[in-house]
């Protein structure tokens, strides 16, 4: 039987409770492709601590009714005094954007379980109302870029690409390389480079 979820906004100091389950959400379900991230619980965790130190920072997240976390997105001002979008801010600046009224979104995942069933659509329609209704007016994010011949590919991957589109995203020119600690086809893990291409949306 389908189990029903909920979708929870949380703001700002109201994401501390969330800091433990989400970070381990993200050190888990980031090992895999498209990521391949080879995190560290404790950098998760100040790295999620940040959102939380952001008043008009969002996590939503889609729970069971049991309260078990099944997905979440993440997003703050893009021009927030925050490590989380310094870089982000940075590239889009240099790229010759404007960056106010810009809300950046981290980002979204769900449990294997809880794809292709319009979840992304329902936590997206969410977090743009939210996101309006501080009165934002256009909105990105940052999204791995990975060549169909990629040795760690999954003959079953469904590119995330057009479902942004579907969402009202366009790609831009802003691509940009981030080093972080890879998992590597044999199980290793090793600092890599990987490209990253910004999106946007009116809203
Ligand atoms: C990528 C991800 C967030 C998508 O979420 P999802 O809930 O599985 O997405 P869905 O398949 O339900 O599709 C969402 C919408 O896009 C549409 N869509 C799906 N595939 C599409 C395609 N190939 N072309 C056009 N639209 C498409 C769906 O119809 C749905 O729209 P609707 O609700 O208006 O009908 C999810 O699969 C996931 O967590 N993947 C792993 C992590 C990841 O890659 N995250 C990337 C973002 S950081």
């Amino acid at each position: 039987m389908e189990t029903a979820t909920k979708i929870n906004v949380l703001k700002g100091e109201e994401i501390i409770p969330y800091i433990d389950e989400v970070s381990a959400f993200r050190i888990r379900y980031f090992r895999e492709f498209p990521y391949l991230y080879a995190g560290s619980l404790s950098y998760e965790k100040e790295y999620m601590k940040g959102y939380s130190q952001e008043p008009q920072a969002l996590l939503i997240v889609l729970e069971r009714e049991d309260g078990k976390l099944q997905g979440f997105s993440t997003g703050m001002p893009l021009t927030a005094d925050s490590d989380v979008v310094k870089d982000a801010c940075q590239y889009f600046r240099k790229a010759g954007y404007d960056t106010d009224n810009v809300y950046y979104f981290g980002e979204t995942i769900l449990v294997p379980e809880q794809r292709g069933k319009g979840n992304y659509t329902k936590i997206v329609q969410e977090r743009e109302r939210v996101v309006k209704e501080m009165e934002y007016t256009r909105a990105c994010f940052m999204a791995v870029k990975r060549e169909e011949t990629h040795p760690q590919r999954p003959a079953d991957y469904r590119e995330p690409g057009p479902i942004f589109s579907h969402m009202g995203y366009q790609p831009t020119d802003v691509e940009v390389s981030f080093n972080y600690p890879t998992v590597l086809p044999d199980g290793a893990s090793a600092d890599r480079d990987h490209q990253m291409v910004y999106w946007v949306k009116s809203l």
